[in-house]
């Protein structure tokens, strides 16, 4: 259906506009929520180089229930302010780890990952989920990729 090859090696920028729009259009028009995490957490494995788990916690009766994810089997309730999920959920802000052994209360759910992005989805200004990116490279992630991800957080928060 959709073939990413092309996005190899595109700008930071370039990369997570042809992502959104992928995304968008993998999205619109369809209202069953887990659907459309599903397909994005593919999607987000399918775009980003270096990434070993992409997906979603959503946040479920006051804690973090694993969602739709690509990658290795996780942990799968995480509570408010623990761990890097935990910790944007709580705070509603984005969390860019570059070295997740020195982050306070890391939750090591893959011993190969070393840094880390997560963001929280916000709707009607409540935090409903994170979208977790975690990376086996040191310092994978930056602004660039924090900006992207938060677009796309923005455009799922009435899709999910
Ligand atoms: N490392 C995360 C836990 C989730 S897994 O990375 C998929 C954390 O500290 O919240």
């Amino acid at each position: 259906m959709f073939d990413f090859a092309a996005t190899a090696g595109l700008p930071k920028p370039e990369l997570y506009r042809e992502l959104l729009a992928a995304a968008d259009a993998l999205t619109a028009g369809e209202e069953d929520g887990v659907a459309n995490m599903a397909n994005v957490a593919a999607l987000l494995w399918d775009f980003l180089p270096d990434v070993n788990w992409t997906g979603f916690y959503r946040v479920v009766d006051g804690e973090l229930v694993l969602g739709p994810f690509a990658g290795r089997p996780a942990c799968i309730r995480i509570a408010m302010g623990k761990g890097v999920c935990g910790t944007a959920a709580q705070e509603a802000a984005t969390q860019l780890v570059p070295d997740v052994h020195a982050f306070p209360g890391h939750i090591a759910c893959d011993g190969a990952t070393l840094s880390e992005l997560v963001v929280p989805v916000i709707r009607e200004g409540a935090v409903i989920a994170v979208v977790d990116l975690d990376s086996p490279l040191p310092a994978r992630f930056d602004a660039a990729d924090a900006a992207g991800i938060e677009a796309l957080a923005s455009m799922l928060s009435s899709r999910i």
